[in-house]
């Protein structure tokens, strides 16, 4: 309901990304699933928009097919182009494919923190492929404060808003020890 809230107020929803939890909270339902899932929403306020696809790259699973290169032996850029046009090489030939959008990581508790925290690694691929070096994030729900202390580790500036006193406590204290 946010992400087409949001769209209704000119935002583009450009994917939802499946947060997918290998150890998710137990629930004591009978009459539904386990949720073991929570979704990352990519918005942008405009059509063309920063994404480093190339900065969080995944292994692949499969071997770049021979019909699929090109004369240079490269295997074909099919974001740029028609898949053998020459130059650029993306995916396959380093054994690397572009990020899929179903994201396998676990919850880790924080020990600072009695409220559910993003784990670093949840964080790491929005940091990259969201902003460039000595960008910018904005994370208006800082809680203790992950998002500043990976983006610091990329090397990418920080804002955190965050309502509770204490807790900003906390994200200081993580970010600066971690500094
Ligand atoms: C689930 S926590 C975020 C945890 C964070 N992602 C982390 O890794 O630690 C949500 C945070 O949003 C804060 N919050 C809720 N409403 C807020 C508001 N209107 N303005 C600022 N912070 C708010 C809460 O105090 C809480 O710390």
């Amino acid at each position: 309901m946010a992400a087409f809230a949001l769209r209704e107020n000119g935002w583009y929803l450009r994917q939802d990304i499946i947060w997918a939890k290998g150890n998710p909270m137990p629930e004591s339902v009978k009459d539904r699933c386990t949720k073991s899932h929570e979704y990352i929403f990519l918005l942008s306020k405009s059509r063309k928009y920063y994404f480093d696809y190339m900065s969080i790259k995944e292994p692949a699973v499969t071997q770049p097919k021979a019909r699929d290169k090109n004369k240079e032996g490269y295997q074909a850029d099919y974001p740029k182009g028609d898949r053998f046009s020459s130059g650029e090489r993306v995916y396959g030939a380093d054994g690397m494919r572009n990020k899929r959008d179903v994201w396998n990581v676990n919850i880790k508790p924080c020990k600072e923190a009695h409220f559910a925290t993003f784990p670093d690694t949840l964080i790491d691929p929005c940091v990259l492929a969201g902003c460039p070096e000595c960008g910018v994030i904005l994370d208006p729900f800082m809680g203790s404060g992950t998002t500043g202390l990976v983006a610091r580790r990329h090397n990418r500036n920080y804002v955190g808003i965050e309502l509770n006193p204490d807790y900003v406590q906390i994200a200081e204290n993580r970010i600066n020890s971690a500094s």
